[in-house]
């Protein structure tokens, strides 16, 4: 071959490995299967027997197609957390919001793109509670011919956080909606499926990473679990935090990082100990007041190759160590200056947390003193609609499914974390929603309440990364609290921990249009109405546009 025809061929190589993203296919068959832990065996739903359920490996830019086939007995969608999947909420999945369910016997195949996102997501079913089982990790590389702002690991390992039921979660859900009670607790706090040693006949199914001495590993933890924020360390190892929800973080290191449910964190660690097996052990982070939580400890081991010793549990914080969370957060930052809107446009400003119906004493009524429980932002109580899905009835015009009077700030003002006198604590029930203009520049404070409890609350936008401009303790203060605001190097999630009895600032561009799921990802506060939705319009190009339906949309 002559000289230009080898540059001309090794041009073509390396363009085409830099500009041609992937196409993968994935199918999911969600199934219901018996499970054995804890000495006890019932039925989890699960996707293809796995559970936790099959890793989605993609790089940033490529296209995925999973073809979701529903054999099992309940209506279930899949939602691929985290992925913005611009213009196209079609292939979002949570249960009438964006689609309607998969039936039995049904099947959907879910779009997904992924563009300038790399890191660690995960998708679970959005439908009831099913998410309990059916999760798994997404990661995304980066593009072909670039790579991590960090020396490639040697080892790369996904720990997913979950909860387990010793009985089917569907029933312990269906058991809290009628008894308007709160759900029981799980029994186990575990790691990609399995408890872990310290539990009865769990001691074969323990988790494993094995590594050799010097190397580095590269941990994707994902927060899977239902219900709790979790604390997770791993004993005599210190953790370099490199990224949180699929975005990089300045790095910095730490003895034990926090996720909320929904969260995801990306550490670096370094085999440098005396050969031997530590635990890698998450914990519950419960800050509610009188309320029962899973006080379990789940544990993985990481062992040392050929190690065989006992091994070596790491210090986590105590339950409610809200310090340890705080010193935590604040150091997690966008890795420079980043462009944060400077002006605001909508300023929004949500008071979240629980809620209560009075009613008549009996079986439909176990809610403390003649209540069933409920949640809201802004006092209203979010009920999902059942005729149509949310974006079904907006893309096709159908009326009376869902309004758009969210209130942009509480209707009635309150000293939000004081003593909040009984008459605010009652919701309205509604299915309303914030409109908002393409391009707009959005803010929305969101503040706890202390009706029942304060309560650390892991609020997530769907289809959205923002950046969380500030965060504090008490009632947030406009004019003292504004000015305080990191303009420079936020960091940018797809889900906020608001603090317990304090306030968080999020800020975003309203750059995705079609109808976008926000929600307390702790699914007890979901099903109990703390939820909304926005409605974002279309700008006026044909790439600010939503998409039209695929074909094969599941109806009602
Ligand atoms: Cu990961 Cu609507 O949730």
């Amino acid at each position: 071959m002559s000289n230009s025809r080898v540059l001309f061929l090794t041009l073509f190589l390396s363009l085409a490995l830099t500009t041609f993203a992937e196409i993968h296919n994935y199918e999911f068959k969600v199934l219901e299967q018996a499970a054995n832990r804890l000495c006890k065996n019932h039925r989890i739903v699960n996707v293809n027997g796995q559970f936790p359920g099959p890793t989605l490996d993609v790089r940033d830019g490529d296209t995925v197609a999973v073809k979701v086939t529903n054999a099992c007995k309940f209506n279930v969608t899949i939602h691929w957390h985290g992925v913005r999947n611009l213009r196209n909420p079609w292939a979002d999945g949570p249960e009438m919001v964006t689609q309607c369910p998969i039936q039995t016997g049904g099947t959907y195949t879910y779009r997904i793109t992924i563009q300038g996102q790399e890191g660690t997501l995960w998708w679970h079913a959005h439908s009831k509670w099913l998410r309990a089982t059916v999760y798994g990790a997404l990661i995304i590389r980066p593009k072909a011919g670039s790579s991590y702002p960090f020396p490639t690991p040697k080892v790369e390992f996904p720990v997913i956080l979950g909860e387990w039921w010793d009985r089917r979660v569907i029933s312990v859900l269906r058991q809290a909606l009628f008894s308007g009670a709160a759900p029981n607790i799980s029994d186990a706090i575990t790691i990609n499926g399995q408890p872990g040693d310290l539990f009865r006949c769990s001691t074969q199914g323990t988790t494993k990473l094995t590594v050799n001495q010097g190397d580095t590993v590269l941990l994707r933890v994902i927060n899977a679990a239902l219900n709790q924020q979790l604390f997770f360390s791993v004993a005599n190892h210190k953790l370099t935090v490199v990224a949180t929800d699929a975005v990089y973080t300045k790095q910095f290191t730490t003895n034990v990082i926090m996720l909320g449910p929904g969260q995801t964190t990306d550490v670096l660690l370094t085999a440098d100990q005396q050969p031997g097996r530590y635990y890698m052990a998450a914990r519950a982070y419960a800050t509610a007041q009188n309320a029962p939580f899973d006080n379990t400890t789940g544990t993985a081991i990481l062992q040392y190759k050929s190690a065989t010793s006992q091994p070596i549990l790491p210090q986590l914080p105590f339950y409610n160590d809200t310090n340890t969370v705080t010193v935590f957060s604040n150091q997690i930052k966008s890795p420079g200056e980043v462009s944060v809107p400077k002006k605001v446009d909508d300023s929004l400003f949500f008071a979240v947390g629980l809620g209560f119906f009075n009613c008549t004493p009996g079986p439909r009524c176990q809610g403390p003193n003649n209540t069933r429980f409920a949640a809201s932002m802004n006092n209203v109580s979010f009920i999902l609609p059942k005729k149509t899905s949310i974006l079904q009835a907006y893309a096709q015009n159908i009326p009376n499914i869902y309004t758009t009077d969210f209130p942009p700030v509480p209707p009635v003002q309150f000293d939000y974390t004081g003593n909040v006198p009984r008459g605010l604590w009652q919701p309205v029930k509604g299915t309303k929603l914030t409109k908002l203009k393409f391009g707009s520049n959005v803010q929305i404070i969101l503040q706890d309440t202390s009706i029942f409890s304060t309560e650390d609350h892991p609020v997530h936008i769907h289809g959205y990364n923002f950046y969380i401009v500030g965060q504090g303790f008490g009632n947030f203060n406009p004019s003292r609290d504004t000015p305080n605001f990191n303009l420079v190097d936020p960091p940018k999630r797809n889900t906020i921990d608001v603090p317990v009895g304090g306030w968080a600032a999020i800020r975003f561009v309203a750059d995705n249009p079609g109808i976008w799921f926000m929600h307390c990802h702790i699914d007890t506060h979901l099903v109990w109405g703390f939820a909304t939705a926005f409605l974002v319009e279309n700008g006026v190009g044909e790439l600010e546009t939503l998409l039209p339906p695929p074909f094969d949309l599941p109806q009602c």
